[in-house]
């Protein structure tokens, strides 16, 4: 699948580079939060699809500590997916990562089902379609007993935190279509996707990392 076409509306982390492998500071600084959330959440041989997972350091802390999970990365960008795929060579279970920019209609064709989605600090810097794409590709691709892990900073209107409203202002001055979203838009667009919030829990930072798992038909 060939990524976006205006790659200036693609926003990435600071990086540094060791060949393939990009390091991000702050991913490696919540790659052990999100880790010790997220790992003991995934049930047994759990098969995992990372949207926008850039560097692929979550990937990596996740597998490590997961080593019975399949976790396969993917990204638009080209240089986040060789990163990932760099790891994927040294980490029992990582995958090399794939192609995906789920603002595509219909991105999840020609994928299988899998027991997780996991999207971190993507919806803020993006376009709203590409929340409403991930919790559409999410609702095809997850059944029963999976989930849709979010990471990443919310509103809650006036108790907002002041670092999460500051950094609102920035990304919309970056780009009009960016922003911190609210957490009741989020789960209001999740729910018309069979998504309900099951678990929300406090992150380092004023960030949020959000569980929804499928209504039951
Ligand atoms: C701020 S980085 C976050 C990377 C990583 N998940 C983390 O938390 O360190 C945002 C990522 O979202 C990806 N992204 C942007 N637009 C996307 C889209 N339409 N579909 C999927 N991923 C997208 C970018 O390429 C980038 O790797």
């Amino acid at each position: 699948m060939d990524g976006p076409k205006d790659k200036s509306t693609i926003a990435l982390e600071a990086r540094t580079r060791a060949a393939d492998k990009l390091y991000s500071p702050s991913a490696a600084r919540n790659a052990a939060p999100i880790r010790d959330v997220l790992a003991p959440l995934l049930g047994d041989g759990a098969r995992v699809l990372e949207i926008g997972s850039g560097t692929g350091e979550h990937a990596e802390a996740v597998c490590l500590a997961r080593p019975d999970v399949t976790w396969i990365p993917s990204d638009p960008d080209a240089a986040s997916r060789a990163s990932s795929t760099a790891r994927s060579l040294e980490i029992p279970g990582m995958e090399p990562a794939l192609a995906i920019d789920v603002s595509v209609p219909q991105w999840t064709e020609h994928l299988d089902f899998v027991d997780a989605v996991v999207c971190s600090n993507v919806i803020h810097i993006a376009p709203w379609s590409v929340a409403e794409g991930l919790a559409a590709g999410a609702e095809a691709l997850i059944s029963g007993d999976g989930l849709l892990f979010l990471y990443g900073p919310f509103l809650f209107g006036e108790a907002s935190a002041p670092s999460n409203l500051a950094f609102d202002e920035d990304l919309r001055t970056r780009n009009p279509q960016w922003g911190v979203r609210p957490l009741d838009a989020v789960t209001k667009l999740m729910a018309r996707h069979r998504f309900a919030l099951h678990e929300k829990i406090e992150m380092p930072a004023n960030n949020l990392s959000l569980v929804f798992r499928p209504e039951p038909q």
